[in-house]
């Protein structure tokens, strides 16, 4: 079994390898994935792929703990990252309140939020009141009614400028990681040289210190779309709905139970 990754182990993998991070939403695929990943995410984009909803903006507080709570079960030796829902963190009391709350009812390791210079405030309140934190830069889901879209980030100087502006108030601010989403590759390289903590794109190009997928993504569950930067490491949809096809002749012309399987 792999050693747990910590805070400590994390930030020093920064310049020696790239770190592995998936997301998951149950213990079933949490455990399937322990031996490979780092870190395990429980991202608020389970209100996508899970729940079937359009954006991860309705997702709860309520639901992210009892999902981290199944990949903590699943992976008792992972460092389990819980995103915090869109709503939770508008303000450093509010951020405080909610984060306690999933350190006090499930075994993440640290808390996600998305922002950057923004939550920079809100995110050394947690960090001095003892709460690990991941920050979330680049291109924001939870922003997307706000933004009109998913909009690829870094395409301007200014833009440019922001991100690295970005990635060092969360550093100072006290994250031990941040992850980078849908940035110009050439801007995200800049961006994970300009801090001294590890960088972990999604959309973000090969030059940073790691990689996140969302799993069912990956895995090619998930049909509704898929975004440029993901790559389908399984034809998943494809074999789960072959297999159900299978059981569901096998059903109606009685090949299935056999002897075998029957008490
Ligand atoms: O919610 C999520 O899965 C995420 C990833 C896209 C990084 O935040």
């Amino acid at each position: 079994m792999n050693k747990k990754m910590t805070i400590t182990s994390i930030q020093k993998s920064k310049g020696i390898r790239p770190l592995v991070m998936m997301t998951a939403y149950d213990a079933l695929f949490a455990k399937l994935f322990e031996s490979s990943a780092d870190m395990i995410l429980v991202g608020d984009s389970l209100n996508m792929s899970f729940a079937g909803k359009k954006d991860t903006l309705s997702s709860t507080l309520e639901q992210m703990i009892y999902h981290t709570k199944a990949v903590c079960n699943g992976a008792k030796n992972s460092f389990v990252i819980c995103d915090m829902p869109f709503g939770t963190y508008t303000n450093k009391e509010d951020a405080l309140k909610n984060s306690i709350k999933v350190f006090q009812e499930t075994d993440a390791d640290c808390v996600k939020i998305e922002g950057g210079q923004d939550k920079a405030q809100t995110i050394k309140h947690l960090v001095d009141n003892g709460i690990a934190v991941c920050a979330h830069i680049g291109l924001l889901p939870q922003s997307v009614r706000g933004e009109g879209g998913y909009k690829v980030k870094g395409k301007t100087e200014e833009e440019r400028i922001e991100l690295i502006k970005d990635a060092k108030a969360v550093e100072e601010a006290g994250v031990f990681c941040m992850v980078l989403e849908g940035v110009k590759a050439d801007v995200a390289k800049e961006v994970a040289q300009s801090v001294d903590i590890p960088v972990v794109g999604i959309g973000a190009g090969v030059d940073v210190d790691g990689q996140v997928l969302v799993f069912s993504d990956m895995l090619g569950l998930f049909e509704e779309f898929t975004p440029k930067f993901v790559k389908k490491y399984l034809d998943g949809a494809s074999l789960v709905r072959g297999a159900a096809q299978s059981y569901a002749k096998e059903v109606q012309s009685r090949d299935f139970p056999k002897v075998e399987h029957t008490y």
